[in-house]
């Protein structure tokens, strides 16, 4: 069996509470012969500012890079806010995705049956949601130059941020976008805001483009951004694929995980381009939650969105598509059981905390490999 070289970065607030949980799954599937690691673990966020004055240090850095697949839990807290914004926790994040090149963050949001009424939506409008979001991640908004706060000397300032996208990265995401909807029902819903944005129109007209010359067997849509936020909350069964830009995947994505019932639920993949030689992409694993500084340290956290992130690195870095099928079938079978943590109470009147739920997805996962 190949041994997997895995970073785990846990970052600020509940990120490392989160990523103790998801460490004893990964015992677990070592104990059991289902996968082996070869595992380091660094600084990010507020720990690595704290220990190193910025949000990533160079060496965790390289080891981000010589990884098959890092492991992330959260940055950020109010102890950070007044950090200089070079060194803010959120910029070692996004330094990570940037400097591997991980242009595509595939955010799924599904609703498990036994959640359907944490949700804030009605149950016949979420029970049995599946729907995966496609957010570009190393381009527009967040990356575009200038982006610069300016005094003009009259007791203004003027800030800037450029939205900025070129054909080959609206290309590559659309194909990540038409090659997952393949495997699932067959339907891309692209968004941008056309009617306002040059960007738009662009990714509009490249979307489209992509889906003549290679896609026409998948069904597309286009919808512009408002509008499809407003569909979501109103029927979100309609969707399979939805694809995005950075900042409106970024909302859009908030949008979707509430639907499931709480943040606490999903995890995330953003991948990289396929190396032609070595078949290899690098790839990082997130949960979509923050940090929750308000809850950090009481062990209330919710674990299944990083332990589901773990199975996503199964499925999308490591080919082991069947037992990352047993994680989340372990997940869903606690839910099941009416085992909550307080993000998903709904009408539970007992709760659980982190480690709790830890030892009954563990406990699961025996049952089910048994
Ligand atoms: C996310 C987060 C990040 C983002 C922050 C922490 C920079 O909100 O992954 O959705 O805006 O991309
Ligand atoms: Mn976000």
């Amino acid at each position: 069996m190949p041994t997997f070289k895995l970073l785990l970065l846990p970052g600020d607030g509940i990120g490392p509470e989160v990523m103790a949980e998801m460490k004893r799954v990964i015992a677990f599937l070592e104990a059991r012969g289902l996968a082996a690691f070869a595992i380091e673990e660094d600084l990010v966020g507020g720990a690595a500012y704290d220990a190193h004055g910025k949000a990533i240090s160079e060496a965790a850095m390289a080891k981000a890079k010589a990884a098959d697949a890092v492991l992330f839990g959260a940055v950020g807290g109010p102890k950070w806010h007044k950090v200089p914004y070079e060194a803010r926790p959120e910029a070692g994040l996004l330094r990570l995705r940037k400097d591997l090149g991980l242009f595509a963050n595939l955010r799924p949001a599904i609703c498990y049956p036994a959640l359907a009424d944490a949700s804030s939506l009605k149950r016949e409008l979420v029970e049995g949601l599946d729907i995966m979001i496609v957010r570009e991640l190393t381009g527009g908004v967040y990356f575009g130059e200038p982006k610069t706060i300016t005094d003009l000397g009259n007791g203004q300032k003027r800030a800037v941020d450029t939205q900025v996208y070129d054909t080959y990265e609206i290309e590559r995401i659309a194909r990540v976008a038409f090659e997952l909807a393949r495997r699932r029902r067959n339907k891309v819903t692209s968004m941008e805001k056309r009617n306002v944005m040059k960007s738009g129109v662009l990714w509009h007209e490249v979307v489209s483009e992509v889906h003549r010359r290679e896609y026409k067997d998948v069904e597309l849509e286009h919808q512009l951004a408002d509008a499809g936020g407003m569909q979501l909350v109103r029927q979100p069964k309609q969707f399979d694929v939805i694809v995005t830009d950075n900042l409106f995947g970024d909302m859009l994505s908030d949008v979707a995980a509430m639907l499931t019932g709480s943040l606490g639920m999903l995890p995330s993949a953003s991948l990289g381009e396929v190396d032609a030689k070595t078949k290899k992409r690098r790839a990082l694993y997130e949960p979509v939650h923050g940090s929750a500084p308000d809850i950090a340290g009481t062990g209330q956290a919710n674990p299944i969105a990083m332990i589901g992130s773990l199975a996503m690195a199964l499925r999308y870095s490591f080919g082991l598509a069947e037992t990352a099928d047993l994680i989340d079938q372990a997940i869903a079978g606690v839910l099941a059981q009416g085992l909550r943590t307080a993000d998903i109470r709904g009408e539970a009147k007992r709760t659980v905390g982190t480690a709790a739920m830890g030892d009954a997805i563990i406990a699961e996962l025996e049952r089910k490999s048994a």
